[in-house]
């Protein structure tokens, strides 16, 4: 697959998981050391982690908590979401004890401060996401980010997983292999409405 491809059907992943292939570690290690080249905050460098988990009951227990959570952000913002996105986005969280892998991505400390504080320490964490999905997509696995359980109830799932308070979790990924390989690019906006050119509002 060529990279402009790569890059513009690495899509959300929701439907079409395929629930009973296992994934292999060495794979999911594989793609997760293609993250790691992503760039990162030179403060952050060494705050980077990943978890992984397959282990069925812990899936089981955290899924009933992002179920939940992701209910009551239906019910609070899904007038904002796009009708199709949101009955994937349900389908999703109905399945997600089956998905064989979430990888959550964690940075140590708490982000407090200025905008700048905030981006780094968050924009410390997204790129490797992204790389992530691009490598996972690139072997034929899909993955969505779900991050319901993170509004209020992160402490319940970092004390399943164990994972100390002074470390945040940025997001989580649920990974499977997919069930077709032919992704299409999604909608956005027309590029020319989004960009401007020297002074804000100017067409570029
Ligand atoms: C920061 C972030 C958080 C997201 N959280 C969720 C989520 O909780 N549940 C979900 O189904 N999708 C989540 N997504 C995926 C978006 O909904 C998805 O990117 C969007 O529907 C566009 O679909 P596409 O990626 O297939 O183009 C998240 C994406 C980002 C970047």
């Amino acid at each position: 697959m060529d990279v402009d491809t790569l890059l513009t059907t690495t899509r959300s992943v929701r439907r079409k998981l395929d629930l009973r292939r296992p994934v292999e570690p060495e794979v999911l290690t594989e793609c997760l050391r293609i993250a790691q080249q992503a760039p990162i905050a030179g403060a952050f460098a060494e705050s980077f982690r990943w978890l992984v988990i397959d282990d069925p009951d812990t899936k089981s227990a955290l899924a009933q908590i992002v179920r939940t959570d992701g209910e009551s952000s239906f019910a609070r913002y899904g007038d904002r979401v796009p009708p199709r996105a949101l009955a994937s986005g349900r389908h999703l969280l109905s399945v997600l004890e089956q998905v064989p892998v979430y990888v959550t991505a964690c940075l140590h400390g708490r982000p407090s401060g200025d905008n700048a504080l905030l981006s780094a320490f968050y924009g410390s964490v997204y790129p490797a996401v992204w790389s992530l999905q691009l490598a996972l997509r690139s072997r034929g696995l899909g993955s969505t980010i779900v991050g319901y359980h993170l509004a209020e109830h992160e402490s319940d799932v970092a004390h399943i997983l164990g994972i100390p308070d002074d470390v945040t979790q940025v997001a989580m990924l649920a990974v499977a292999y997919t069930t077709t390989n032919t992704f299409r690019p999604g909608a956005r906006p027309a590029i020319d409405r989004i960009t401007y050119r020297n002074r804000w509002g100017s067409p570029a």
